[in-house]
């Protein structure tokens, strides 16, 4: 992904080369490593001024539909290509930690960062650094206390409550090109969080029955979060694990999304593709499908270790399937940001329509 390769860093907001709110000084645009090219359009270097404006919630209500297999390779690619990124992980598994092979070392506090900001309104201080351009909120067991405190705020205030994550995400959101939050499955109350937060809402499912009911749910509490969020938008649903390029079970999905939010039916194009050696070879080293494809790459071939008797991984082989998975998630974050800077433009040239109509 090119990113913005090319232009001197500049944040969402337009920034150029100053020292951000954090302190941290703007870094100079790294050069595009190999093998993560592919073409990106860039970002209109000027957003609406919102700082939330590009904030992408992945929701599904099913278990085990791709959020945080995707969210985890999005951010590392975009990061990989130049975007600032940050990731907020609101799941108390945390399976965000095991695909950036962050789990219990210094950077983990196991959620209680999030917990803090959001039942006492402390700054959220992201972890910086966990990839060059790619910050990270931590979510962990420490959230296992959210849900219940959530409730009792919703009793007290109403549905203002879900306000929180928005306030103490909007002062730092701002630093970043993107910002991704991985949701947890069947927590409607952390669901409607994330959706008075984002902008957009980025949907993986399986073409199975469970993933397209999750869907649904998903799109109950977007039209209920589009009354404190009127500008919260679905962004598409992306086909996940999937063997099929079949037209009839792309169609069946395509259906399922129009019938969850009412006649709006977006889809990607591209797929993740089912590849189970490489999801385990990524969880199992903490590496992303990109990284793991670098790493394929150097690999001696395998009657070559063989010969020599390596031990590498354990004695295990990567999977070279990492590469073609890379290349998925290169063409849809090509494609999720196509869309992102469509729509963008379409935002910015309804102001002139209307003052000229
Ligand atoms: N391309 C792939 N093909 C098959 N399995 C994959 C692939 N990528 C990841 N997986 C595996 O699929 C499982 C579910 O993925 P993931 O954790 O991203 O889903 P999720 O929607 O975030 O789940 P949860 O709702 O429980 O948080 C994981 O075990 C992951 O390792
Ligand atoms: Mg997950």
């Amino acid at each position: 992904m090119t990113g913005p390769a090319g232009r001197t860093a500049r944040s969402a907001t337009g920034r150029r080369g100053t020292r951000n709110r954090t302190g941290r000084a703007a870094e100079p645009v790294r050069p595009v490593p190999e093998p993560v090219p592919a073409p990106a359009p860039e970002l209109a270097p000027e957003s609406d001024g919102d700082a939330l404006a590009r904030t992408i919630a992945m929701v599904n209500d099913k278990g085990g539909v791709g959020k945080t297999s995707i969210v985890a390779n999005l951010a590392g690619q975009f990061a990989a290509a130049g975007y600032r990124c940050l990731l907020v992980d609101l799941n108390r598994q945390a399976n965000l930690a095991d695909d950036l092979g962050f789990r219990d070392g210094p950077a983990d506090d196991h959620g209680a960062g999030l917990l803090l900001s959001l039942v006492g309104g402390t700054p959220l201080r992201p972890v910086e650094g966990v990839r060059p351009g790619l910050d990270v909120v931590p979510g962990g067991a420490r959230l296992v206390d959210l849900v219940p405190l959530m409730v009792s705020r919703v009793q007290e205030r109403g549905r203002e409550a879900f306000r929180a994550l928005a306030e103490v995400l909007a002062p730092v959101a701002g630093d970043y090109d993107l910002v991704f939050v991985d949701c947890p499955p069947e927590t409607t109350i952390l669901t409607d969080l994330a959706l008075t937060a984002a902008r957009w809402v980025l949907m993986p499912t399986k073409s199975d029955g469970g993933g397209l009911v999750g869907m649904r749910l998903v799109g109950e509490r977007f039209a209920l979060a589009r009354e404190l969020n009127p500008q919260l938008g679905l962004l598409g649903a992306v086909l996940f694990a999937t063997g099929s390029r079949s037209r009839v079970v792309h169609a069946e999905v395509r259906e399922a999304v129009a019938r969850a939010f009412g006649g709006h039916s977006p889809l990607f194009t591209t797929t993740i593709r089912h590849a189970e050696r490489t999801a385990q070879d990524a969880r199992r080293l903490g590496k992303l499908a990109h990284e793991l494809e670098q790493e394929v790459a150097a690999q001696p071939a395998w009657w070559a270790a063989l010969r020599a008797g390596q031990k590498e991984n354990g004695g295990r082989r990567l999977s070279p399937t990492a590469a073609s998975v890379a290349g998925d998630y290169r063409d849809l974050g090509v494609e999720l940001l196509t869309l992102l800077r469509e729509a963008e433009e379409r935002a910015a040239a309804r102001p002139e329509q209307e003052a000229t109509s």
